[in-house]
């Protein structure tokens, strides 16, 4: 048993912020969630707080070998006012997929969603309504003995911090320009690429950078052996349209299993639409390119839900994919993902779960 989760609310709450223009991950609420895990007692002390900066010991292992784990996922007030979250078991599962690489102990998918409801309960006068808006929810996990030898931690923080957030790229939906990378990889087979950690991250900056400076919004990356086959776009998986049918990478162990990812595929089957999940090269893309059956190419994430590619570089190779436009196909998927999730469209999928008061 975690035990009843304590609750101390502030006595200062914070401006909120214009709704129009919020950005991604700028601006924190009021509150917080956190509890501890101590080896030998399990995960303790649930309780939601003013959210705070942490003090951590210098010789936090977190700081010094990244053994740590996270999540994303949308909170949405639908117009009807209902409080929506968008498949929140998936990610708490996944948590626990990431824990495992990471060695760090598994959570209780149930009692986090609870706990997660209980905080958003508290937050929701920040979930904003605008078009495009939405509760961004951060659940992650860091490893806190004071320690510097290379160990798994006997200690842990599961906290929860909540984000109100508009377009992930300022591009919103349409097209983003996309470099493909040859010379650095996100992930190996073997390594941690499936997992959701902060990792993966730290080592596509340098790429995202290099490209960013050429003109790109993002990377393709390439699979780390090879670097002949797709793997993700930027921090999303990457889905393309040939001749009718949509292809995404299998996930082999260097891909992380997207929710988005998950969703669109099921979608795209629910109306009939061929959906291939294999290995697929850049070498084929840019063949169906060349004989006009590539139609669209897109990105899927939770940050941005979809995100459209409208040109790639490989090796100052350009093409544009669709005109630069955004497709037809990648649109309505938006759409209905979307509407989905803010509670427009009838959630025929079970896939969103009310928070009620
Ligand atoms: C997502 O697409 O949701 C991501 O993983 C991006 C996130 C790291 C901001």
């Amino acid at each position: 048993m975690i035990g009843q989760i304590k609750i101390e609310k502030t006595n200062s709450p914070k401006t909120k912020p214009d709704q129009s223009n919020l950005g991604f991950g700028n601006y924190f609420t009021d509150h917080m969630f956190i509890m501890d895990y101590t080896e030998g007692k399990g995960w303790h002390d649930p309780r939601i707080v003013p959210y705070a900066p942490l003090e951590m010991d210098p010789a936090t292992m977190v700081l010094h070998y990244g053994q740590a784990i996270f999540e994303g996922l949308k909170a949405y007030r639908a117009k009807d006012g209902r409080i929506l979250l968008f498949r929140p078991h998936k990610n708490m599962e996944r948590v626990n997929i990431s824990n495992d690489r990471l060695c760090i102990p598994p959570i209780d998918v149930d009692f986090c969603i609870e706990a997660l409801k209980e905080l958003i309960n508290i937050e929701k006068d920040w979930i904003p309504t605008e078009d495009g808006t939405s509760l961004y929810i951060r659940p992650f996990i860091i490893s806190t003995d004071p320690f510097l030898g290379v160990r798994p931690s006997k200690t842990y923080k599961y906290i929860v911090i909540l984000s109100p957030v508009g377009a992930y790229y300022p591009e919103g939906i349409n097209p983003v320009k996309i470099y493909v990378e040859s010379n650095y990889v996100r992930a190996v087979k073997g390594g941690i690429g499936y997992a959701k950690t902060p990792g993966n991250y730290a080592s596509s900056l340098k790429a995202q950078m290099e490209a960013k400076k050429k003109g790109y919004t993002q990377v393709l990356w390439l699979d780390g052996v090879e670097k002949k086959y797709i793997e993700e776009v930027g921090t999303m998986n990457v889905f393309f349209k040939i001749n009718g049918e949509v292809i995404t990478p299998a996930l082999e162990g260097s891909i992380l299993a997207g929710i988005t990812r998950d969703s669109t595929m099921e979608l795209l089957k629910s109306w009939g639409v061929k959906v291939t999940e294999r290995k697929i090269t850049i070498q084929e893309i840019y063949d169906a390119h060349a004989n006009g059956t590539l139609d669209e190419a897109f990105g899927t994430g939770t940050a941005a839900v979809i995100s459209p590619i409208g040109e790639l570089n490989w090796n100052d190779n350009k093409i544009t994919i669709n005109e630069g436009k955004i497709g037809e196909l990648s649109s309505k998927i938006y759409t209905t993902i979307t509407n989905i999730q803010n509670g427009d469209l009838e959630d025929t999928l079970g896939w969103t779960t009310e928070v009620k008061a």
